[in-house]
């Protein structure tokens, strides 16, 4: 089936909210007395009704139920059940629409973002190795690319697990295909016999994506224990839309898990990122000690905001799934078109069609025009090698051609 979510109207959304406010419990209306949590503070956050009667947002981030713990199985919280039955929608809707997965087959959360949504999927695994095959720690290891996200070397100092960073191709940023063999084969001879592997769609500084059937094809036939996560913070929600049909999908039974961060494509507040795993992995992170949450945590943060997952319904449904994947190919077009400036002015760059990143060789810019722009560098140094552009809704055609021509006569000027 293909994908599909229904576009709301804007008075449909506000009935939404305000009627899963409604089946929370108020601070304001119902004798609370246990929590320390309250609504915000009125003296600070404007709450009068005339403010709010239009910002199903904003009533709910001034309502601030918390969302502690996880909607998508076990016990739910009656204080902040309306609010929560929402963000099992959102995760629903991202895990089976977007992601292909089977129905009631994922479970998930809204974090922080994608930093800790990949430190879950590895504490996950670590944990999974760690109960299932009585393994000691020194025999797991994380897997991923020299390109991946500082959050998965963060993952592997923190959960104490030996990294394995593999080196990928300067100019392709494609994987290096002998150093991935080698280093595996270097892993086993040194007592490693579980893999936590992380594949990207896509890098953060490239957009570039692994070759994720590759690379499940090798650990398949070598008959190596592994668990495979998908770090879609940046691409999650731009790369499914403009290629569909790809590996990166739940249908895929190599893949056990993603991450999506709503705060990149889909111009949500920071703190909406998306953790999204098969059922029955949750269980490895179960914080039995929480014995005042009902259900109790698997989550790393804890206490966290009912509007976050709000914002992310709020948006989702705004532009329904077909209005939301001409968004994400306007956006893969306006970059493709841009690419093809690059190429008649001779540019070299690197880009991936399925998302809206272009890395530009440092050689064939100015560090001058790549500040005024805001263009980011591979390491904040003297040695740059490449700035990127992310083309992100707010940059708009005219500033486009601006920098475009101003580009253009700097490269006369050297000529
Ligand atoms: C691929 C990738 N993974 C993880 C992250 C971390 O996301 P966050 O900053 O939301 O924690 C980013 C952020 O840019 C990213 O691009």
């Amino acid at each position: 089936m293909s994908m599909h979510w229904p576009k709301l109207s804007s008075d449909q959304i506000k009935f939404r909210v305000f009627e899963a406010l409604k089946k929370n419990i108020n601070y304001r209306e119902a004798p609370i007395f246990g929590l320390p949590g309250t609504y915000l503070d009125a003296e600070v956050f404007d709450n009068r009704e005339a403010f709010l009667e239009n910002a199903p947002f904003l009533s709910t981030f001034i309502a601030n139920p918390n969302h502690i713990g996880v909607h998508t199985f076990g016990e739910t919280d009656p204080i902040f059940k309306g609010t929560q039955k929402i963000e099992a929608d959102l995760i629903r809707i991202c895990a089976e629409e977007i992601l292909c997965g089977s129905h009631n087959e994922q479970d998930g959360y809204v974090s922080s973002g994608g930093t800790e949504a990949n430190i879950e999927a590895f504490w996950i695994y670590r944990n999974y190795f760690l109960r299932s095959y009585g393994c000691h720690l020194n025999q797991i290891a994380l897997l991923y690319s020299e390109d991946s996200h500082y959050s998965i070397a963060k993952a592997a100092n923190l959960l104490q697990v030996k990294s394995i960073v593999i080196a990928v191709h300067q100019e392709t940023r494609e994987i290096h295909w002998h150093d991935f063999e080698k280093k595996i084969q270097m892993a086993l001879a040194m007592g490693i016999k579980y893999f936590i592997v992380n594949v990207n769609l896509s890098t953060t500084m490239f957009g570039s994506v692994d070759p994720i059937d590759l690379m499940t094809t090798y650990l398949n036939q070598n008959d190596l224990i592994y668990k495979l996560h998908v770090d879609a913070a940046f691409g999650g929600f731009i790369f499914p839309f403009v290629s569909p049909d790809s590996s990166y999908s739940f249908k895929n039974p190599n893949i056990t898990s993603f991450s999506l961060d709503a705060h990149k494509m889909l111009q949500t507040p920071y703190g909406t990122g998306i953790f999204l795993i098969r059922k029955e992995f949750m269980q490895y992170v179960c914080t039995h000690e929480a014995t005042y949450v009902p259900g109790k945590d698997y989550t790393l943060c804890g206490s966290r905001s009912g509007a976050n997952a709000i914002a992310i319904w709020m948006v989702l449904h705004k532009y329904g799934s077909e209005g939301w994947k001409l968004k994400m190919q306007a956006l893969a077009d306006l970059t493709s078109n841009f690419c093809s400036q690059l190429d008649q002015m001779g540019i070299d760059y690197f880009r991936n069609p399925g998302l809206n990143i272009v890395a530009i060789k440092a050689g064939f810019i100015s560090a001058q025009l790549a500040k005024k722009y805001h263009l980011v560098p591979n390491e904040h140094s003297e040695n740059i090698q490449w700035f990127k552009l992310v083309m992100m809704p707010h940059i708009s055609l005219d500033n486009l051609s601006i920098f475009l021509a101003e580009w253009e006569s700097e490269r006369q000027v050297k000529c």
